[in-house]
């Protein structure tokens, strides 16, 4: 039987390598195209068919985050929020959606990647998953900057995934889009903080490959974080062209 899949965005964090343009708003509110930088992500969960959404963001900016999306209703969507008192890292952010997840599966969005390809055939494939994850990879040529992902001979399977290595064992990145089942908020619950003081969401991803549940998919067209100030030109520039080409 197929499950039901629940949209999550995560926007909080502190976005201190964009400082000063993070002094007064959040990174997610800043323009990537003609659109605010959390948009996309509606954009893509909305596109794919996922009408509940939960977006998690500090409480700073969260007014600002909720006078811009607001019930959801202009998307055929709908918005549950959540606060998160400090950054204590992605999977911190996600642990505070079980309740809403409840026992469906959920795709969760980074809210500071940006991506071309329509997301609708991965949901589709995890809807029919009946316990695991999913996580999405891209080659890029600064593997050192992501998580990064070791793959086996046949690259049918994820061995481990290291967070910002120093010597990466491949150029697959892990990009910001995670399918999930429930028992990852199990997962949640046992970790420890990482060395930057966070609970990584690397380390959940690495529990599912000891559970052997963990499963890849590459994310075909353009794909790039927006979280430095040479990220996020990159954003704009790949959404201005994709834009053009909808014109
Ligand atoms: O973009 C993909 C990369 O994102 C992955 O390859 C890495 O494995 C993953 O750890 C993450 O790395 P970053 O160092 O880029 O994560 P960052 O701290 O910039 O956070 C990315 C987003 O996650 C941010 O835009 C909002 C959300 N976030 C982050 C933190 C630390 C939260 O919602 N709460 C948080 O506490």
């Amino acid at each position: 039987m197929e499950k039901k899949l629940k949209g999550i965005i995560l926007a909080g964090g502190m976005g201190t390598r964009l400082f000063p343009l993070t002094r007064v708003t959040n990174k997610h509110l800043l323009p990537v195209g003609r659109k605010p930088m959390i948009m996309h992500c509606v954009d893509k969960l909305a596109g794919a068919g996922i009408s509940e959404i939960m977006v998690v963001t500090g409480p700073e900016h969260m007014g600002a985050i909720v006078n811009l999306l607001g019930s959801g209703k202009d998307y055929n969507c709908h918005f549950t929020y959540r606060v998160q008192d400090e950054a204590g890292g992605i999977a911190q952010a996600l642990g505070l959606c079980a309740a809403f997840v409840n026992t469906d599966h959920c795709c969760v969005i980074l809210g500071d990647n940006i991506f071309t390809a329509p997301l609708t055939s991965y949901v589709q494939r995890f809807r029919e998953v009946r316990d695991g994850a999913m996580i999405l990879l891209k080659r890029v040529p600064d593997p050192g900057r992501y998580g990064v992902a070791e793959l086996s001979a046949d690259k049918k399977r994820v061995l481990a995934i290291v967070e910002k290595p120093k010597q990466p064992k491949s150029d697959y990145a892990v990009t910001g889009i995670y399918f999930y089942d429930a028992s990852v908020f199990a997962v949640i619950r046992t970790l420890k903080p990482s060395g930057r003081g966070e609970l990584e969401i690397t380390d959940v991803n690495n529990d599912y490959i000891r559970r052997q549940t963990l499963l890849w998919d590459e994310l075909p067209g353009e794909w790039t974080d927006a979280g430095t100030f040479e990220s996020l030109l990159k954003a704009n520039e790949l959404m201005a062209r994709a834009e053009q080409d909808h014109a």
